[in-house]
């Protein structure tokens, strides 16, 4: 694709983003990820903290949940650290079927510490209901950045650069069956691509060989009902996958 091409894909996509309502207003682009993500077979890198997701910072030989869970409770490696009530590490069981990841907490998630409480969690819980998985025995659920932005605004590229190692060393230990986006910020993050959600959804992608789904925030949904066709035929591809599993 040449380059005017490409600018005018990206065009398209910003502007599908803005038509979208989408729930946050700033956009950034991302570059987190590398050659790690692909709709095609690239090859992985050799594990999710040795390369393939930029900074990742340094796993302790073996690594738990609860070690990245205490440090997270005192993490300031950004400003979000200094402005949050609580941070929210990540919740669910050790062995998940699906890690459901999101973009950062909200404000009852700030105040709780845990992900996914507020409408748009108990959205998110109708949607993994509807494809026989509950919260308690089969999905972990975390987010990009682990500390709320005020105002909900978009995580900027440095605090997600911070933050990313923890996410990366959670999918690391838990070795999800599969990995299920939701919204914009954590497809691109993962999938390292500055496209709109709306272009990035529909197929099924490869994260360090873990087939990953991408689609719409559950908030999003929940202002563009018109996207609900979409998710439903989101859900149905991760249901196979783990049928097939
Ligand atoms: N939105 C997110 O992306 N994550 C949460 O934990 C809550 C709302």
């Amino acid at each position: 694709m040449s380059r005017a091409i490409e600018k005018m894909w990206d065009l398209l996509n910003d502007l599908e983003d803005i038509l979208e309502g989408g729930y946050k207003t700033a956009r950034v682009k991302l570059r987190v990820a590398t050659s790690a993500a692909s709709p095609a077979a690239r090859p992985a890198a050799k594990s999710l903290t040795e390369g393939g997701t930029g900074d990742t910072g340094s796993a302790p030989a073996r690594d738990t949940l609860e070690a990245i869970e205490a440090e997270v409770r005192a993490c300031k490696r950004c400003e979000l650290g200094l402005e949050r009530i609580k941070a929210v590490p990540g919740a669910g069981p050790r062995n998940p079927r699906v890690f459901v990841i999101g973009e950062g907490p909200g404000a009852e998630e700030d105040r709780s510490g845990i992900p996914f409480v507020g409408p748009a969690g108990r959205y998110l819980d109708k949607w993994l209901s509807a494809i026989g998985l509950s919260r308690q025995t089969d999905t972990y659920i975390g987010n990009i950045v682990k500390c709320r932005p005020p105002g909900n605004r978009d995580p900027g590229p440095e605090e997600i650069s911070a933050c990313i190692p923890y996410l990366m060393r959670q999918i690391e230990i838990l070795k999800p069956r599969t990995i299920l986006t939701v919204g914009r910020i954590a497809a691109q993050v993962l999938l390292d691509t500055t496209r709109g959600i709306g272009a990035i959804r529909g197929q099924v992608y490869r994260f360090h060989e873990i087939p990953l789904v991408a689609t719409y925030h559950p908030s999003g949904v929940l202002r563009n009902p018109e996207y609900r066709q979409a998710v439903w035929d989101d859900l149905k591809a991760l249901k196979s996958l783990l049928d097939e599993a």
